[in-house]
């Protein structure tokens, strides 16, 4: 079976940095990858260039088996794509919201999909709720929900747990493993030890560029801790 995610030379120049420097990123089907760095170090933007939000200045490759630079509708159509902020319309329910995310998606058995995911997501209790009034775990379940509910192959997580508290963090995980488990791929952005260290894979991005990547062992080698192994490659980058 091919890789979840294959992209060579990766670039993004925004005015006149190069924030996203000629990376090769390799995912595999039913993996959990971490993906870490110190703020600004390009997470977001290799995300949004995978997913198809954003072009590519160089770079080639396959996510999901489509061309990265010409597939970019398909592969929207088959990756979950939670974003870093929450962005939602508050002033509408959480049912309305993923109603409206249900036929962006031109689903044509909206009500049922919906349905299926308020409840997988155990949010069938806030249904009618609106989502402005949500707390940080509340809205962090409706987010995972609206990003699941086209049954993506592929999820790609931007931060999906700052600023919620321990034990919503910890269910969010062990869904996680259960969708990865099911088979589902997942590319997740954290700058929590904690969440790295389930990571079955973790790239580690600094000034758009990747300085290390392997399992959890293999990147903490010969350091104390995961976090001390961080600094040493933030301190090794050539932009640093
Ligand atoms: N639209 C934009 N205009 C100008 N600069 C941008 C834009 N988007 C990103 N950048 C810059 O690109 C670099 C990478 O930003 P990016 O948001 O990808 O980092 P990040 O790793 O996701 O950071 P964080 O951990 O804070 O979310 C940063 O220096 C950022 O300021
Ligand atoms: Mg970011």
């Amino acid at each position: 079976m091919t890789d979840a995610i294959n992209v060579r030379n990766l670039t993004k120049i925004i005015g006149e940095h190069c924030v996203v420097d000629h990376i090769d990123i390799r995912v595999e089907h039913g993996k959990i990858y971490g993906f870490l760095g110190p703020n600004g170090s390009g997470k977001t933007t290799t995300i949004r260039m995978l997913c198809g939000l954003l072009s590519l200045d160089e770079g080639e490759g396959h996510c999901l088996d489509f061309d990265i630079r010409r597939d970019y509708e398909k592969i929207r159509s088959h990756v979950g794509y939670m974003t870093q902020k929450f962005s939602f319309w508050e002033d509408l329910t959480v049912k309305e919201n993923l109603t409206f995310v249900a036929r962006m998606f031109c689903m044509d058995n909206v009500k049922e999909r919906v349905h299926q995911s308020l409840e997988n997501a155990y949010l069938l209790s806030r249904a009618d709720q609106l989502a402005g009034t949500l707390s940080g775990g509340w809205k962090q379940r409706l987010a995972l929900a609206a990003c699941m509910i086209h049954e993506p192959q592929l999820l790609l997580l931007d931060e999906p747990t700052a600023g919620v508290d321990p034990k919503a963090r910890q269910e969010f995980w062990h869904d996680i493993r259960g969708f990865a488990d099911k088979g589902l791929t997942v590319l997740v952005s954290t700058h929590y030890m904690d969440e790295a260290e389930r990571c079955d894979q973790i790239i580690f991005i600094s000034y758009g560029e990747i300085m290390a990547e392997g399992t959890v062992q293999e990147v903490k080698k010969g350091f104390a801790s995961l976090e001390d192994s961080f600094v040493h490659y933030i301190n090794q980058s050539t932009k640093a």
